[in-house]
Formats: structure tokens, C-alpha cells, sequence
């Protein structure tokens, strides 16, 4: 379906849970959230047929995300699942890493065959100082384990204050280079203010090619990061909602005051 600025809107992110293994100080604060209620939470039934209906409406690639998705009870069964659904071309999976290394496999014989890792620096204290609590040796043997197991492509995400010339990001870049991962830079966004900037190697921040909807593990359906409209689908029926939000996606983000990294899906 085309949206009112002629954009073909194909791409739907799917937040599966709102909760994380890691607190990274862009995203969390550190006590943690408020979280949304588990009987509020999408249950796999209701993500594919969300995903059939937007499938229907013409969206062909899906990303699950979070919070960390991997935290999920059972997210190899979704995988599993979303994978019959006929139409879509292009199932994805956005991950901190952290728990790749036993979930690569069985993630991968779900039918799940690319996938995008969070790694914004190859220090080991820095890597602890931004995520608070997480280990990076974790995410180096999950990634190892993803190549093993078969993997492509293989993305990083880092996260960058202003450009991939930093030096964290150019090291990045060059873990990248020598093990036929591909790195994406991704400066480091607000949503209060609506500070946001193009992914450098990837396709997210321009709005005039903006092609997504995100979905939040509530079941909201949001036309954009920076703006608060969004779109109930228990409340309104999937295809009110999915149209709603094509019809309603600003031409442009400006601020969002309503959510959250965590439970949007980044
Ligand atoms: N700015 C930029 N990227 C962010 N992410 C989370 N919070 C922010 C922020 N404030 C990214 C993570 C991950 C993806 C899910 O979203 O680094 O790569
Ligand atoms: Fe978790 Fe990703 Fe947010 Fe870090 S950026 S706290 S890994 S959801």
C-alpha cells in the first residue's frame, strides 16, 4: 500500500517483548522500565496474523525486534511460524547478541536467515560502561557462532555520536571487514527532541524513503519513531490499524514523547 507522500510502505518491525538483558544508557535508564503487563502482550497467534493481514496490504519484508527479542520465551517457535506465512520475502531478527551464541542454531533451522547484531565497540570496559551489564565476549562468541552456523548477510549495528570516523566505529568497521560482516553506523538518536540522522550502510533515517510501520509488543501499530500517533490493533482490528497507520505516517519525524528504544524496536 502507498502512503499519502507516494511511499510504498512494505516493511513492518515487529517488538516482541519490551524487556532486555542489557540496560545500554541510550536506550534505558538504569533501574530498568516499567513493563507492559504479560496479558498485554501480543501472543505469537496475534504477530502472524498481523503479519498475514500486513502481507495482504502489500508488506513483504518483516524484522522482529525488541526490547532484545531473544528474551522472548519461545521465540524460535515464531520464527517457525512466520516463516509460513507466504508473501514474505524478507524475515529479519535485531539482536544485543548477547544470547546468540546458543540460540544461532536453532534460530537458523527455523528458517531464520539474516540477522542484525548490536556492537558499538570492540573494548571490552566500554562495551560494559554503554550496556551497563553486559559482556562482550558474549556477543564476539554469539557472532562467531552466527558465521558458523551459516548466517547472511550479517549486519552490526553501532551506535555512533556523530559519524563511523570515531575511533570505536572504525574499529568496528574493521572487526567487520575481516569476518565478512557488514557494519551499519547508526548516530545516536533522541526521541524527545526528534534528533535523529541518516544510518550510515543502511536505509533507515530518511524519511522521504521511509517504507516502515513498527508494531510494539502491546500491539500498537506506529507509522513513525518521531511522532506519538499510533494505532491499537485489538482495539481497532488489524486491518483498520494497518491502514490507519499508512494512512496517518508523517511525511517527516519530529519528536516522540510517548515511547521508547525498548519497547519501539529501534
Ligand atoms: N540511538 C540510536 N540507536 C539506538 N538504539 C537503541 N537506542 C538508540 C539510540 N538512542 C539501537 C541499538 C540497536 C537497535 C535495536 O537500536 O543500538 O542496534
Ligand atoms: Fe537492550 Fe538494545 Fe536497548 Fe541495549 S539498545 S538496552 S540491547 S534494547
Amino acid at each position: 500500500m502507498f502512503d499519502q507522500f507516494n511511499r510504498r510502505i512494505n516493511y513492518l518491525r515487529i517488538s516482541v517483548t519490551d524487556r532486555c538483558n542489557l540496560r545500554c544508557t541510550y536506550c534505558m535508564p538504569e533501574e530498568g522500565i516499567v513493563q507492559i503487563p504479560h496479558n498485554q502482550v501480543l501472543t505469537f497467534e496475534e504477530i502472524v496474523e498481523i503479519a498475514r493481514i500486513a502481507v495482504q496490504h502489500g508488506f513483504e519484508k518483516v524484522r522482529i525486534t525488541g526490547g532484545e527479542p531473544l528474551v522472548r520465551k519461545g521465540i524460535v517457535d515464531l520464527v517457525r511460524m512466520l516463516k509460513t506465512v507466504e508473501g514474505i520475502t524478507d524475515l529479519g531478527l535485531t539482536t544485543n547478541g548477547t544470547l546468540l551464541k546458543q540460540f544461532a542454531q536453532p534460530l537458523y533451522d527455523a528458517g531464520l536467515k539474516r540477522i542484525n547484531v548490536s556492537l558499538d565497540t570492540l573494548d571490552p570496559q566500554k562495551y560494559k560502561a554503554i550496556t551497563r551489564v553486559g559482556s562482550l565476549s558474549d556477543v564476539l562468541e554469539g557472532l562467531e557462532e552466527a558465521k558458523k552456523v551459516g548466517f547472511n548477510p550479517i549486519k552490526l549495528n553501532c551506535v555512533v555520536e556523530n559519524n563511523s570516523n570515531e575511533p570505536d566505529a572504525q574499529a568496528v568497521k574493521a572487526f567487520a571487514n575481516s569476518n565478512g560482516f557488514i557494519a551499519r553506523f547508526i548516530p545516536k538518536m533522541n526521541l524527545d527532541d526528534g534528533v535523529f540522522g541518516v544510518v550510515e550502510g543502511g536505509e533507515g533515517g530518511d524519511c522521504s524513503t521511509c517504507n516502515r510501520l513498527r508494531l510494539t509488543a502491546d500491539g500498537i501499530l506506529k507509522p513513525c519513531l518521531f511522532s506519538d500517533k499510533g494505532y491499537n490493533v485489538r482495539e481497532l482490528g488489524i486491518q483498520q490499524a494497518i491502514e490507519m497507520a499508512i494512512k496517518n505516517k508523517p511525511a517527516c519525524g519530529v519528536a516522540n514523547r510517548s515511547g521508547e528504544f525498548y519497547n519501539i524496536g529501534g
